[in-house]
Protein backbone atom coordinates (compact mmCIF):
# COMPACT_ATOMS: atom_id res chain seq x y z
CA UNK A 1 0.00 0.00 0.00
CA UNK A 2 1.26 3.47 -1.09
CA UNK A 3 0.32 6.71 0.49
CA UNK A 4 0.91 10.35 0.17
CA UNK A 5 2.55 11.93 3.65
CA UNK A 6 2.87 15.67 4.29
CA UNK A 7 5.40 16.06 6.80
CA UNK A 8 5.01 18.73 9.85
CA UNK A 9 8.11 19.88 11.55
CA UNK A 10 7.50 21.94 14.11
CA UNK A 11 9.85 24.53 15.06
CA UNK A 12 8.31 27.72 15.63
CA UNK A 13 9.03 27.49 19.23
CA UNK A 14 11.41 30.37 21.59
CA UNK A 15 14.66 27.51 22.43
CA UNK A 16 14.80 30.15 25.86
CA UNK A 17 16.66 27.35 27.70
CA UNK A 18 19.00 27.03 25.34
CA UNK A 19 20.64 30.88 25.99
CA UNK A 20 21.86 31.30 22.66
CA UNK A 21 21.25 34.20 20.41
CA UNK A 22 20.30 31.72 17.64
CA UNK A 23 17.20 29.24 16.91
CA UNK A 24 17.67 25.91 18.96
CA UNK A 25 17.53 23.84 15.86
CA UNK A 26 20.32 26.02 14.29
CA UNK A 27 22.36 24.76 17.38
CA UNK A 28 25.83 23.42 16.22
CA UNK A 29 26.10 19.47 16.48
CA UNK A 30 28.31 16.84 14.78
CA UNK A 31 29.53 19.61 11.78
CA UNK A 32 25.91 20.13 11.27
CA UNK A 33 22.87 21.71 12.44
CA UNK A 34 20.61 20.50 14.73
CA UNK A 35 17.61 20.84 11.94
CA UNK A 36 19.21 19.24 9.29
CA UNK A 37 19.20 15.53 11.31
CA UNK A 38 15.36 16.11 11.96
CA UNK A 39 15.24 16.34 8.05
CA UNK A 40 17.67 13.72 7.20
CA UNK A 41 15.64 10.76 9.42
CA UNK A 42 13.03 11.50 7.64
CA UNK A 43 14.15 11.37 4.29
CA UNK A 44 15.74 8.08 5.38
CA UNK A 45 12.60 6.43 5.80
CA UNK A 46 11.86 3.53 3.79
CA UNK A 47 10.51 4.32 0.43
CA UNK A 48 9.94 8.39 1.15
CA UNK A 49 11.78 8.58 -1.92
CA UNK A 50 8.66 7.09 -3.83
CA UNK A 51 5.97 8.41 -1.81
CA UNK A 52 4.07 11.59 -2.61
CA UNK A 53 5.67 13.97 -0.15
CA UNK A 54 6.51 17.70 1.06
CA UNK A 55 8.20 18.61 3.79
CA UNK A 56 7.10 21.60 5.56
CA UNK A 57 8.93 23.50 8.26
CA UNK A 58 6.43 25.53 11.24
CA UNK A 59 8.54 28.81 11.72
CA UNK A 60 7.93 31.78 13.94
CA UNK A 61 10.85 32.93 16.20
CA UNK A 62 13.81 33.80 14.38
CA UNK A 63 12.48 32.23 11.37
CA UNK A 64 14.89 34.02 8.74
CA UNK A 65 17.91 32.70 9.47
CA UNK A 66 16.03 28.95 10.06
CA UNK A 67 14.94 29.20 5.98
CA UNK A 68 18.05 31.09 4.87
CA UNK A 69 20.16 28.08 6.33
CA UNK A 70 17.64 25.55 5.69
CA UNK A 71 16.57 26.68 1.99
CA UNK A 72 20.03 26.66 1.02
CA UNK A 73 20.21 22.83 1.76
CA UNK A 74 16.95 21.63 1.28
CA UNK A 75 15.65 23.92 -1.86
CA UNK A 76 12.14 21.84 -1.97
CA UNK A 77 11.42 22.51 1.47
CA UNK A 78 8.22 24.59 2.50
CA UNK A 79 7.58 27.20 5.43
CA UNK A 80 4.78 27.90 7.40
CA UNK A 81 4.68 31.22 9.36
CA UNK A 82 2.99 30.73 13.07
CA UNK A 83 3.35 34.12 14.32
CA UNK A 84 2.14 33.32 17.98
CA UNK A 85 3.36 30.61 19.64
CA UNK A 86 0.15 29.75 21.17
CA UNK A 87 0.59 25.98 21.25
CA UNK A 88 1.53 22.79 19.50
CA UNK A 89 -1.93 22.40 17.64
CA UNK A 90 -1.85 26.31 16.69
CA UNK A 91 1.48 25.25 14.93
CA UNK A 92 -0.65 22.81 13.00
CA UNK A 93 -3.25 25.23 12.04
CA UNK A 94 -0.40 27.36 10.88
CA UNK A 95 1.02 24.43 8.96
CA UNK A 96 -2.20 23.79 7.11
CA UNK A 97 -3.28 27.87 6.95
CA UNK A 98 0.23 28.46 5.27
CA UNK A 99 -0.08 25.61 2.55
CA UNK A 100 -4.06 24.17 1.62
CA UNK A 101 -2.17 21.56 -0.38
CA UNK A 102 -0.99 20.01 2.77
CA UNK A 103 -4.80 19.11 3.03
CA UNK A 104 -4.81 16.98 0.42
CA UNK A 105 -2.08 14.00 1.82
CA UNK A 106 -3.15 11.17 2.91
CA UNK A 107 -1.15 11.04 6.24
CA UNK A 108 0.53 13.94 8.05
CA UNK A 109 3.69 13.44 9.97
CA UNK A 110 3.92 15.48 12.54
CA UNK A 111 7.66 15.92 14.04
CA UNK A 112 9.07 18.36 16.32
CA UNK A 113 12.33 20.49 14.95
CA UNK A 114 15.00 19.65 18.09
CA UNK A 115 14.77 15.71 18.31
CA UNK A 116 18.50 15.35 16.14
CA UNK A 117 18.77 11.56 17.61
CA UNK A 118 15.48 10.24 15.23
CA UNK A 119 16.48 7.97 12.75
CA UNK A 120 14.57 6.93 9.71
CA UNK A 121 14.19 3.47 11.28
CA UNK A 122 12.24 4.95 14.24
CA UNK A 123 9.87 6.15 12.11
CA UNK A 124 8.85 3.20 9.50
CA UNK A 125 7.52 1.38 12.60
CA UNK A 126 4.77 4.19 12.84
CA UNK A 127 4.17 3.75 9.11
CA UNK A 128 4.27 -0.10 9.56
CA UNK A 129 1.22 0.55 12.23
CA UNK A 130 -1.17 2.64 9.64
CA UNK A 131 0.12 0.29 6.74
CA UNK A 132 -0.97 -3.03 9.36
CA UNK A 133 -4.32 -1.42 10.05
CA UNK A 134 -5.88 1.28 7.91
CA UNK A 135 -8.96 1.71 10.04
CA UNK A 136 -6.13 3.43 12.48
CA UNK A 137 -6.52 7.37 12.29
CA UNK A 138 -3.57 8.17 14.45
CA UNK A 139 -0.53 6.74 16.21
CA UNK A 140 1.93 8.40 18.77
CA UNK A 141 5.06 7.73 19.65
CA UNK A 142 5.85 6.96 23.54
CA UNK A 143 8.54 5.69 25.48
CA UNK A 144 8.72 4.83 29.64
CA UNK A 145 10.78 6.87 31.82
CA UNK A 146 11.65 6.33 35.60
CA UNK A 147 11.53 9.37 36.22
CA UNK A 148 8.53 11.06 32.88
CA UNK A 149 8.50 14.96 34.81
CA UNK A 150 7.73 17.39 31.98
CA UNK A 151 6.38 14.94 29.41
CA UNK A 152 2.73 14.73 28.08
CA UNK A 153 1.40 10.99 30.03
CA UNK A 154 -0.54 8.79 27.74
CA UNK A 155 -3.35 7.74 29.65
CA UNK A 156 -5.07 4.21 27.76
CA UNK A 157 -8.67 4.58 27.27
CA UNK A 158 -11.10 2.13 28.88
CA UNK A 159 -12.23 0.35 25.71
CA UNK A 160 -9.43 1.96 23.17
CA UNK A 161 -7.65 4.55 22.11
CA UNK A 162 -5.64 7.06 24.53
CA UNK A 163 -5.21 10.52 25.97
CA UNK A 164 -2.48 12.35 26.63
CA UNK A 165 -2.59 14.68 29.94
CA UNK A 166 0.71 17.05 29.95
CA UNK A 167 2.98 17.32 33.28
CA UNK A 168 0.56 20.83 34.04
CA UNK A 169 -2.81 19.22 33.93
CA UNK A 170 -2.00 15.77 35.43
CA UNK A 171 -3.21 15.06 38.91
CA UNK A 172 -1.06 12.98 41.49
CA UNK A 173 -2.40 9.52 39.87
CA UNK A 174 -1.90 10.13 36.33
CA UNK A 175 1.75 11.71 36.93
CA UNK A 176 2.69 8.32 37.94
CA UNK A 177 2.29 7.03 34.66
CA UNK A 178 5.51 6.00 32.93
CA UNK A 179 4.44 5.58 28.84
CA UNK A 180 5.47 9.43 27.88
CA UNK A 181 4.47 11.28 24.73
CA UNK A 182 7.55 12.07 22.34
CA UNK A 183 5.79 14.59 20.22
CA UNK A 184 6.10 12.65 17.13
CA UNK A 185 3.26 11.21 15.51
CA UNK A 186 1.15 9.90 11.66
CA UNK A 187 -2.03 10.74 11.93
CA UNK A 188 -4.78 10.58 9.21
CA UNK A 189 -5.12 14.17 7.57
CA UNK A 190 -8.93 14.00 7.34
CA UNK A 191 -9.49 13.40 11.02
CA UNK A 192 -6.42 15.78 12.22
CA UNK A 193 -8.62 18.43 10.29
CA UNK A 194 -11.59 17.59 11.78
CA UNK A 195 -10.40 17.34 15.27
CA UNK A 196 -8.05 20.89 15.11
CA UNK A 197 -11.55 22.57 14.45
CA UNK A 198 -12.34 21.44 17.73
CA UNK A 199 -9.47 21.69 20.32
CA UNK A 200 -9.63 24.47 22.21
CA UNK A 201 -7.37 25.81 25.20
CA UNK A 202 -8.92 25.17 28.37
CA UNK A 203 -6.05 23.24 30.20
CA UNK A 204 -3.00 25.11 32.88
CA UNK A 205 -1.24 26.46 30.43
CA UNK A 206 -3.68 27.83 28.23
CA UNK A 207 -2.16 26.69 24.75
CA UNK A 208 -4.01 24.68 21.81
CA UNK A 209 -2.62 21.62 22.73
CA UNK A 210 -2.22 19.01 19.80
CA UNK A 211 -2.27 16.15 21.78
CA UNK A 212 -5.95 16.90 22.44
CA UNK A 213 -6.10 14.99 19.07
CA UNK A 214 -5.69 12.11 20.48
CA UNK A 215 -8.97 11.12 22.21
CA UNK A 216 -10.61 7.66 24.12
CA UNK A 217 -12.86 5.77 22.54
CA UNK A 218 -11.48 6.87 18.96
CA UNK A 219 -9.22 4.62 16.69
CA UNK A 220 -6.09 5.54 18.05
CA UNK A 221 -2.96 4.25 19.33
CA UNK A 222 0.67 4.58 21.12
CA UNK A 223 3.80 2.81 19.59
CA UNK A 224 5.60 2.41 22.54
CA UNK A 225 9.59 2.11 21.84
CA UNK A 226 12.04 0.62 24.56
CA UNK A 227 14.88 2.79 23.07
CA UNK A 228 14.42 6.64 24.67
CA UNK A 229 17.17 8.35 22.91
CA UNK A 230 15.86 8.61 19.82
CA UNK A 231 13.52 10.96 21.31
CA UNK A 232 15.55 13.54 23.21
CA UNK A 233 14.53 16.83 22.66
CA UNK A 234 17.44 19.65 22.87
CA UNK A 235 16.32 22.30 25.33
CA UNK A 236 19.17 23.00 27.08
CA UNK A 237 23.03 22.94 26.09
CA UNK A 238 23.47 20.23 28.66
CA UNK A 239 21.20 18.24 26.57
CA UNK A 240 22.82 19.49 23.01
CA UNK A 241 26.20 18.15 24.58
CA UNK A 242 24.61 14.67 25.52
CA UNK A 243 22.65 14.34 21.71
CA UNK A 244 26.49 15.50 20.41
CA UNK A 245 27.79 12.50 22.92
CA UNK A 246 25.79 9.92 21.32
CA UNK A 247 25.16 10.91 17.79
CA UNK A 248 29.18 10.72 17.84
CA UNK A 249 28.99 7.40 19.25
CA UNK A 250 26.80 5.88 16.63
CA UNK A 251 28.87 7.25 13.81
CA UNK A 252 32.13 6.10 15.23
CA UNK A 253 29.92 2.34 15.00
CA UNK A 254 29.13 2.74 11.63
CA UNK A 255 32.73 3.49 10.68
CA UNK A 256 34.07 1.24 12.36
CA UNK A 257 31.60 -1.54 11.24
CA UNK A 258 33.40 -0.23 7.74
CA UNK A 259 36.97 -1.64 9.37
CA UNK A 260 38.31 1.30 10.92
CA UNK A 261 40.15 1.55 13.87
CA UNK A 262 39.97 3.60 17.21
CA UNK A 263 42.82 3.55 19.48
CA UNK A 264 40.10 5.57 21.66
CA UNK A 265 37.06 6.16 20.23
CA UNK A 266 36.08 8.34 23.20
CA UNK A 267 38.70 10.66 22.84
CA UNK A 268 38.00 11.58 19.10
CA UNK A 269 35.58 13.80 17.78
CA UNK A 270 34.42 13.20 14.10
CA UNK A 271 31.53 14.65 12.21
CA UNK A 272 28.80 13.38 10.95
CA UNK A 273 29.94 14.33 6.89
CA UNK A 274 32.88 12.85 7.51
CA UNK A 275 33.77 9.41 5.35
CA UNK A 276 36.32 7.12 6.73
CA UNK A 277 37.82 3.83 4.76
CA UNK A 278 39.08 0.32 5.65
CA UNK A 279 41.64 -0.28 7.72
CA UNK A 280 42.69 3.60 8.62
CA UNK A 281 43.59 4.05 12.28
CA UNK A 282 42.65 6.98 14.23
CA UNK A 283 44.71 7.62 17.26
CA UNK A 284 43.33 9.34 20.27
CA UNK A 285 42.55 13.46 20.06
CA UNK A 286 42.10 12.99 16.46
CA UNK A 287 39.42 15.70 15.23
CA UNK A 288 38.17 15.20 11.90
CA UNK A 289 35.47 17.71 10.48
CA UNK A 290 33.03 18.98 7.71
CA UNK A 291 33.01 17.04 4.41
CA UNK A 292 36.55 15.37 5.04
CA UNK A 293 37.03 12.64 3.06
CA UNK A 294 40.14 9.83 3.96
CA UNK A 295 40.80 7.20 1.99
CA UNK A 296 42.15 3.19 2.91
CA UNK A 297 44.45 2.34 4.89
CA UNK A 298 45.55 5.97 6.37
CA UNK A 299 47.38 6.62 10.09
CA UNK A 300 46.51 8.99 11.81
CA UNK A 301 48.39 10.08 14.33
CA UNK A 302 47.56 11.65 18.04
CA UNK A 303 46.42 15.19 17.98
CA UNK A 304 45.18 15.56 14.44
CA UNK A 305 42.90 18.46 13.27
CA UNK A 306 41.22 17.63 9.74
CA UNK A 307 38.86 20.17 8.07
CA UNK A 308 36.96 19.55 5.03
CA UNK A 309 40.27 17.55 3.26
CA UNK A 310 40.59 14.93 1.12
CA UNK A 311 43.35 12.30 2.18
CA UNK A 312 44.31 9.34 -0.30
CA UNK A 313 45.23 5.62 0.61
CA UNK A 314 48.11 5.06 2.45
CA UNK A 315 48.72 8.32 4.00
CA UNK A 316 50.33 9.02 7.07
CA UNK A 317 49.19 11.96 9.24
CA UNK A 318 51.71 12.54 11.70
CA UNK A 319 50.94 14.00 15.55
CA UNK A 320 49.63 17.40 15.88
CA UNK A 321 49.55 17.89 12.08
CA UNK A 322 46.59 20.27 11.31
CA UNK A 323 45.00 20.08 7.24
CA UNK A 324 42.14 22.54 6.44
CA UNK A 325 40.90 22.43 2.92
CA UNK A 326 43.98 20.20 1.57
CA UNK A 327 44.32 17.66 -0.48
CA UNK A 328 46.84 14.95 0.39
CA UNK A 329 47.79 12.40 -2.06
CA UNK A 330 48.90 8.25 -1.85
CA UNK A 331 51.26 7.28 0.16
CA UNK A 332 52.58 10.97 1.19
CA UNK A 333 53.58 11.56 4.62
CA UNK A 334 52.38 14.99 6.64
CA UNK A 335 54.00 16.15 9.80
CA UNK A 336 54.35 15.52 12.69
CA UNK A 337 53.67 19.59 13.38
CA UNK A 338 52.78 20.36 10.32
CA UNK A 339 50.09 22.63 8.55
CA UNK A 340 48.26 22.39 5.65
CA UNK A 341 46.03 25.36 4.59
CA UNK A 342 43.40 25.72 2.06
CA UNK A 343 44.47 24.88 -1.51
CA UNK A 344 47.53 23.04 -0.50
CA UNK A 345 47.75 19.99 -2.66
CA UNK A 346 50.35 17.35 -1.67
CA UNK A 347 51.61 15.23 -4.76
CA UNK A 348 51.85 11.17 -4.34
CA UNK A 349 54.51 9.89 -1.93
CA UNK A 350 55.48 13.40 -0.53
CA UNK A 351 56.70 14.12 2.02
CA UNK A 352 56.13 17.25 4.66
CA UNK A 353 57.47 17.70 7.29
CA UNK A 354 58.32 19.12 11.02
CA UNK A 355 56.92 22.84 11.05
CA UNK A 356 56.07 23.16 7.83
CA UNK A 357 53.18 25.79 6.75
CA UNK A 358 51.70 25.33 2.89
CA UNK A 359 49.42 26.84 1.47
CA UNK A 360 47.21 27.15 -2.17
CA UNK A 361 50.10 25.13 -3.24
CA UNK A 362 50.84 22.22 -5.81
CA UNK A 363 53.19 19.60 -4.99
CA UNK A 364 54.09 16.98 -7.66
CA UNK A 365 54.50 13.92 -6.85
CA UNK A 366 57.57 13.02 -4.42
CA UNK A 367 58.76 16.44 -3.30
CA UNK A 368 60.26 16.78 -0.02
CA UNK A 369 59.86 19.97 1.97
CA UNK A 370 60.86 18.05 4.99
CA UNK A 371 61.74 21.23 7.95
CA UNK A 372 60.79 24.58 9.17
CA UNK A 373 59.28 26.09 5.84
CA UNK A 374 56.78 28.49 4.45
CA UNK A 375 55.05 27.56 1.16
CA UNK A 376 52.78 29.80 -0.15
CA UNK A 377 50.81 30.56 -4.21
CA UNK A 378 53.87 28.02 -5.15
CA UNK A 379 54.43 25.15 -7.93
CA UNK A 380 56.57 22.62 -7.41
CA UNK A 381 57.72 20.11 -9.54
CA UNK A 382 57.97 16.21 -9.03
CA UNK A 383 60.75 15.03 -7.02
CA UNK A 384 62.56 18.15 -5.86
CA UNK A 385 63.80 18.28 -2.52
CA UNK A 386 62.92 21.49 -0.60
CA UNK A 387 65.84 22.40 2.31
CA UNK A 388 65.42 23.37 5.93
CA UNK A 389 64.15 26.72 6.34
CA UNK A 390 62.74 27.36 2.37
CA UNK A 391 60.20 30.53 2.25
CA UNK A 392 58.57 31.66 -0.48
CA UNK A 393 58.36 35.91 -0.18
CA UNK A 394 55.12 35.60 -2.02
CA UNK A 395 53.39 39.00 -0.36
CA UNK A 396 54.62 42.41 -1.23
CA UNK A 397 52.09 43.89 1.04
CA UNK A 398 49.52 44.54 -1.72
CA UNK A 399 49.86 41.40 -3.91
CA UNK A 400 50.23 37.79 -3.85
CA UNK A 401 53.17 36.45 -6.35
CA UNK A 402 54.02 32.76 -7.66
CA UNK A 403 56.86 30.72 -6.85
CA UNK A 404 57.29 27.96 -9.50
CA UNK A 405 59.79 25.15 -8.90
CA UNK A 406 60.75 22.74 -12.13
CA UNK A 407 61.31 18.87 -11.45
CA UNK A 408 64.06 17.70 -9.57
CA UNK A 409 65.09 20.87 -8.47
CA UNK A 410 67.22 21.25 -5.26
CA UNK A 411 67.11 24.15 -3.39
CA UNK A 412 69.50 24.22 -0.02
CA UNK A 413 68.98 25.38 3.26
CA UNK A 414 67.99 28.55 4.12
CA UNK A 415 66.83 29.87 1.01
CA UNK A 416 64.09 32.70 0.02
CA UNK A 417 62.40 32.57 -3.18
CA UNK A 418 61.04 36.15 -3.70
CA UNK A 419 57.99 35.60 -5.80
CA UNK A 420 56.77 36.15 -8.37
CA UNK A 421 60.02 34.13 -9.65
CA UNK A 422 60.48 31.17 -11.91
CA UNK A 423 63.15 28.04 -11.73
CA UNK A 424 62.98 25.36 -14.56
CA UNK A 425 63.65 22.20 -14.34
CA UNK A 426 66.95 20.65 -12.79
CA UNK A 427 67.96 23.56 -11.07
CA UNK A 428 70.28 23.61 -7.55
CA UNK A 429 70.26 26.93 -5.52
CA UNK A 430 73.04 27.14 -2.95
CA UNK A 431 71.82 27.14 0.74
CA UNK A 432 71.42 30.57 2.27
CA UNK A 433 70.46 32.18 -1.26
CA UNK A 434 67.63 34.68 -1.77
CA UNK A 435 66.80 34.11 -5.29
CA UNK A 436 65.37 36.98 -7.11
CA UNK A 437 65.39 35.75 -10.80
CA UNK A 438 64.51 33.24 -13.18
CA UNK A 439 67.08 30.48 -13.51
CA UNK A 440 66.83 28.32 -16.56
CA UNK A 441 66.89 24.61 -16.83
CA UNK A 442 70.36 23.43 -15.41
CA UNK A 443 71.09 26.54 -14.07
CA UNK A 444 73.26 26.74 -10.46
CA UNK A 445 72.26 29.79 -8.72
CA UNK A 446 74.11 31.43 -5.34
CA UNK A 447 73.12 34.60 -4.06
CA UNK A 448 74.48 35.31 -0.83
CA UNK A 449 77.02 38.05 0.72
CA UNK A 450 80.93 36.90 0.64
CA UNK A 451 81.96 35.65 3.16
CA UNK A 452 84.94 37.18 4.87
CA UNK A 453 87.50 35.43 7.87
CA UNK A 454 89.28 37.91 9.45
CA UNK A 455 92.34 36.23 11.53
CA UNK A 456 92.31 36.31 15.75
CA UNK A 457 89.29 38.76 15.21
CA UNK A 458 86.64 36.74 17.36
CA UNK A 459 89.50 37.01 20.39
CA UNK A 460 88.40 40.30 20.41
CA UNK A 461 84.55 39.31 20.86
CA UNK A 462 84.75 36.13 22.93
CA UNK A 463 85.05 36.58 26.90
CA UNK A 464 87.43 33.90 27.19
CA UNK A 465 89.90 31.71 25.89
CA UNK A 466 89.72 27.98 25.83
C1 LIG B 1 5.17 18.52 23.85
C2 LIG B 1 3.93 17.69 24.07
C3 LIG B 1 4.18 16.69 25.19
C4 LIG B 1 5.37 15.83 24.86
C5 LIG B 1 6.61 16.70 24.54
C6 LIG B 1 7.70 15.84 24.01
C7 LIG B 1 2.05 19.18 23.53
C8 LIG B 1 0.93 19.95 24.08
N1 LIG B 1 2.81 18.54 24.42
O1 LIG B 1 5.38 19.26 25.03
O2 LIG B 1 3.05 15.86 25.40
O3 LIG B 1 5.66 14.93 25.90
O4 LIG B 1 6.29 17.67 23.53
O5 LIG B 1 8.89 16.60 23.89
O6 LIG B 1 2.22 19.13 22.32
N2 LIG B 1 6.02 24.64 18.89
C9 LIG B 1 5.60 25.49 17.88
N3 LIG B 1 4.64 26.40 18.15
C10 LIG B 1 4.05 26.51 19.37
C11 LIG B 1 4.49 25.65 20.39
C12 LIG B 1 5.45 24.72 20.12
O7 LIG B 1 6.11 25.42 16.76
O8 LIG B 1 3.16 27.35 19.52
C13 LIG B 1 7.05 23.64 18.59
C14 LIG B 1 8.30 23.84 19.39
O9 LIG B 1 9.24 24.64 18.68
C15 LIG B 1 8.79 22.41 19.56
C16 LIG B 1 7.52 21.57 19.51
O10 LIG B 1 6.54 22.39 18.93
O11 LIG B 1 9.62 21.99 18.48
C17 LIG B 1 7.06 21.10 20.89
O12 LIG B 1 6.79 22.23 21.69
P1 LIG B 1 7.21 22.31 23.22
O13 LIG B 1 6.84 23.62 23.74
O14 LIG B 1 8.64 21.89 23.35
O15 LIG B 1 6.25 21.22 23.82
P2 LIG B 1 6.44 20.48 25.18
O16 LIG B 1 5.95 21.32 26.29
O17 LIG B 1 7.81 19.93 25.30
CA1 LIG C 1 9.93 20.08 24.15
Amino acid sequence: MSFSVGVAVLAAGKSKRLNLDISKILAPIQGKKLIEFVIESVKSVDDFSQMKTQITLVVGHLREAVEAHVSALYPEIKYAIQHEQKGTADAMRAYFNGHDSNKNFDYTLVLCGDTPLLRGEDLNQLFLAVKNDSALEAVVASFCLDNPFGYGRIVAGKKQGLRIVEEKDADSVLKKINEVNSGIYLIKTSYLLKMLESVNSNNAAQEYYLTDVFQEDHPVKSICFSEADSFLGINTLRELEAATRILRCRKVEQERAKGVIFVDSQRVLIDEDVQLSRGCIIGPNVCLHGKTQIGANVSIEMGVVVKDSIVDEQVNLLANSYLEGAHVRAGASIGPFARLRPAADIGEKCKIGNFVEIKKSTLEEGVKVSHLSYVGDAQIGAESNIGCGFITCNYDGINKHKTEIGKNSFIGSDCQMVAPVKLGNNTFVAAGSTITHDLNEGDFAIARSKQVNKAELAYRFLKKRI
